[in-house]
């Protein structure tokens, strides 16, 4: 006799982080016959080192469907985005449908779901940088309010959620603590075998800092760029920087000058698979970088951060002194490097969980 039909789950991912947050979840979801997950990439980041890569090198099944849409402003990619997902929906008709983080893919997957009745969970919820010029917190935001499970990573979220008079809507909140935690747990114990970038590059310990920059608070105003770059340039005489940059970058900082790629201050690189930036984590002496998840795996590889940007969503990492948020201006982050590069790392207790965000993220699903 056949058994009672698992629970469907339809999972949007686009952007890199998102792939990395899914593996996590993927893992758990695999081990539980009760629940059938269907991947969807809308396509969002799609080079073979944005996505790809990530794919192979975590074991994340491979998306059911591919939506292609990419490169476009807010309006026409979330738009696309949104139309496309809605088809699948409407195909599939799934019982549930997850996202991760704030990007255009998380608001597209939530608004198609919402509206066609299917029960949304978002993964992330809670975070606000109440900066409403970022991208992030409009579609954070407005996906936390369509949604019908809210699986936080941190107290702070839950309050935040709390404040905003969640608690009067029909939705529930969970603290799970945060899926990146064990991504790293679980990758962060396999690196070592797997990626080869510490010998490739000729690097050694605590000698080189780790920097990546791809917001577009930053990249998208040449004067802030500027200041990042001349500021990574000045910290390059004491230690070199490794820069796997992102496409955006890349393309942003080439056109500041010539200079930058045959300088050998700055180890400007491509980007990186996971397992080659856990290496590159566990063994720098800083992490200066604008990426929300490389805040926290700064944290989780104990390394202490400097966030260039003029706020943070992670600030229990502020509070513990671990992470610094120094903006986008030289002569605040040249100074900030010189205090924090030899300074012992503050003892700060465990912020996000215990490792088993996946587990009781898939348990909210199915109570
Ligand atoms: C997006 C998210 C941001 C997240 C980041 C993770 C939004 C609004 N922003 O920013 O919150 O932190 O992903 O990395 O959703 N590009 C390539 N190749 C790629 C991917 C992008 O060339 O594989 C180019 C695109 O063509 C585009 C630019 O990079 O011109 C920006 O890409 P987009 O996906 O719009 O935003 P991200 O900066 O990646
Ligand atoms: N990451 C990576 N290779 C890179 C840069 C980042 O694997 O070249 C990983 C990083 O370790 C973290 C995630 O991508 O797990 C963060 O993604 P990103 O900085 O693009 O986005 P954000 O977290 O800011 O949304």
């Amino acid at each position: 006799m056949a058994g009672p039909c698992p629970m469907k789950i339809i999972t949007v991912v686009g952007a890199r982080p998102q792939f990395i947050k899914a593996a996590a979840v993927s893992r758990e979801i695999a081990r539980r016959p009760a629940i059938r997950e269907i991947i969807v990439h809308t396509g969002q980041h799609f080079d073979r080192n944005m996505s790809e890569i990530f794919f192979e090198e975590m074991e994340i099944p491979r998306p059911a469907y591919h939506l292609e849409v990419n490169s476009l402003g807010h309006g026409a990619m979330t738009g696309r985005m949104i139309e496309k997902i809605e088809e699948v929906l409407l195909q599939e008709r799934p019982d549930i449908l997850m996202v991760y983080g704030d990007t255009n893919s998380t608001l597209a997957g939530a608004l198609a779901a919402r509206k066609l009745h299917v029960r949304v969970v978002h993964v992330e919820a809670g975070l606000r940088s109440f900066n409403m010029r970022m991208p992030e917190e409009i579609n954070r935001i407005l996906t936390d309010r369509i949604s019908d499970i809210l699986c936080c990573p941190t107290e702070t979220a839950v309050e935040n959620l709390r404040r905003e008079g969640f608690g009067n809507f029909p939705c529930s909140i969970v603290r799970t603590g945060d899926v990146m935690q064990d991504a790293a747990l679980y990758y962060g114990a396999r690196s070592a075998d797997k990626s080869t970038i510490i010998r490739d590059l000729r690097l050694a310990d605590r000698e080189y800092a780790l920097c990546t920059i791809h917001r577009a608070e930053n990249t998208d105003d040449p004067a802030r760029l500027k200041g990042l770059f001349s500021a990574l340039l000045e910290i390059g005489n004491d230690l070199p920087v490794v820069m796997p940059l992102h496409p955006r970058t890349q393309k942003l900082a080439a056109a500041l000058g010539p200079r930058l790629s045959g300088d050998d201050r700055l180890i400007i690189l491509p980007p990186v698979g996971y397992f080659d930036m856990i290496e590159l984590l566990k063994r720098t002496a800083i992490v200066l970088t604008d990426s929300g998840g490389l805040q926290k795996e700064a944290y989780f590889f104990r390394k202490i951060c400097l966030t260039l940007r003029e706020e943070t969503e992670w600030t229990e990492l502020v509070d513990c002194h671990v992470n610094v948020v120094v903006g986008a201006e030289k002569d605040r982050i040249v100074h900030a490097f010189r205090e924090a590069v030899h300074a012992p790392l503050p003892p700060c207790a465990s912020l996000y969980g215990d490792g088993n965000a996946s587990a009781l993220i898939v348990d909210a699903l199915s109570g």
